[in-house]
């Protein structure tokens, strides 16, 4: 089973301000939405509360050991651990890890490719951050560099890093 990371960062690394996304950009979220749809997605739980509602057309896998009271078709595990064993017994092919720094964290060390989206700007106040990536563990094999424009404020790179 492929696990992957579906990330948007900026240059210094911050994903998060306040339990919410730093910047509004809806090529990143078409980005995230075809890199995730039709598989499980593995959150935690400050990103489920961030998001408000389940993700269209995937399943969604909170890690949580306080939350209950979930929608129908929400699973709930109280590791990231259980909840990869339990998905890769039912046959996934591939599932995405989609957040936040906490579980980022926890997943990197056992996944296998990352989609991050660059946002060229600085944060310095972010409250939620991403794991850099290290060149000796992590090959860039994919890049999509996308200029700023009315709808999407600020520069950005799609990026596919690979274990080596
Ligand atoms: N830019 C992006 O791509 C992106 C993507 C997703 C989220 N975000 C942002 O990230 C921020 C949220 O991230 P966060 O780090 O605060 O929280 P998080 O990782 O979403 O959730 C943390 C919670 O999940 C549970 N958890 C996490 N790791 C666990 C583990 N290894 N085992 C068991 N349970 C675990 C715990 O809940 P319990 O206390 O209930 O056990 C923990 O309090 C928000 O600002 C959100 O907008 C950004």
């Amino acid at each position: 089973m492929e696990i992957r990371i579906v990330v948007a960062a900026s240059e210094d690394n911050f994903i998060g301000i306040d339990n919410q996304l730093p910047w509004h950009l809806p090529e990143d979220l078409r980005f995230f939405k075809k890199m995730t749809s039709g598989m499980p997605v593995v959150m935690g739980k400050n990103t489920w509360l961030s998001l408000g509602r389940a993700l269209p057309n995937r399943l969604n896998v909170v890690i949580s050991s306080s939350l209950n009271n979930l929608p129908e078709g929400v699973l709930i595990f109280d590791s990231l651990e259980n909840a990869i064993a339990h998905l890769k017994s039912e046959g996934n092919e591939t599932i995405s890890i989609i957040g936040g720094g906490q579980i980022y964290k926890a997943a990197l060390p056992f996944t296998d490719v990352v989609y991050l989206t660059r946002i060229h700007t600085i944060l310095r106040n972010g409250t939620a951050a991403f794991p850099p990536l290290s060149e000796n563990e992590w090959k860039l094999t994919w890049e999509e560099p996308h200029t700023a424009d009315e709808k999407n404020k600020f520069d950005y790179t799609f990026q596919k890093w690979e274990r080596i």
